[in-house]
């Protein structure tokens, strides 16, 4: 593997090493492998060493995991200058990073290069199908969400501290406040193939779920 690579793989390594909310390097990987078979997919061209570098570092500059998203940020920008990569190519990295999430995407999706957008679907395709439930699940037990409660309605129309805000969220409703929107999200053909199957697999579970609770009462 080329050196830039690993220099890249240490940093997003270290960055993430104490994460425990689901963001856990094995999700990075994923991502990458996923960005690498959709850029394959492609039939115009993509700059590869920009999907993978914006891949191992997508979630370097989360919100939820550093303290200062700038500070964060210019750690980025710095290790990307020091390994070479055009100023252009820096852009489309911190762009793709910046803009990607679901958290970003609320109001509306941002603009995003075609580097940017496979990337940005190879991340959220990891939030779905039988990973994103037990990533959801995951991440709901590290922050102490009920499992259900039909008296809590899913929300709409969040914004982003709507979405932070873990007061009254359960771990269904986050198939609805989220997971079951992605789909129609995704930007390239393949990652919206590999969701279809992905996407009712999670409607199938849901409604195991609420099967089984409502056969209780
Ligand atoms: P994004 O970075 O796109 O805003 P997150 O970082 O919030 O997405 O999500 C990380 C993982 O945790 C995803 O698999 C997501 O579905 C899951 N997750 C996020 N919020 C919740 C929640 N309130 N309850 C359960 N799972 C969640
Ligand atoms: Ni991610």
């Amino acid at each position: 593997m080329d050196t830039k690579l690993q220099e890249i793989i240490i940093f997003a390594k270290n960055k993430l090493a104490h994460d425990k909310t689901g963001h856990n390097f094995d999700h990075i990987e994923r991502v990458v492998k996923m960005a690498q078979n959709l850029a394959k997919q492609q039939t115009g061209n993509v700059d590869l060493a920009v999907i993978l570098a914006a891949a191992y570092l997508h979630d370097t500059i989360d919100d939820k995991l550093v303290a200062n998203q700038q500070v964060a940020l210019t750690q980025v920008i710095n290790l990307l200058e020091n390994l070479q990569f055009t100023p252009d190519q820096i852009k489309n990295i911190t762009n793709t990073i910046t803009k990607m999430s679901y958290s970003t995407s609320l109001n509306g999706k941002q603009e995003l290069s075609i580097e940017g957008q496979i990337v940005q679907d190879a991340d959220w395709l990891d939030a779905l199908g039988a990973i994103g439930i037990m990533r959801a699940i995951y991440y709901g037990g590290a922050h102490g969400e009920k499992i259900y409660d039909p008296k809590i309605a899913p929300r709409d129309n969040m914004t982003k501290q709507d979405y932070r805000n873990l007061d009254n969220e359960t771990i269904i409703n986050h198939f609805y406040e989220k997971l079951f929107k992605l789909t129609s999200m995704l930007n390239t053909k393949q990652a919206r193939q590999i969701a279809a199957k992905r996407q009712q697999f999670m409607a199938d579970f849901v409604t195991n779920f609420k099967n089984e609770w409502d056969a209780l009462s």
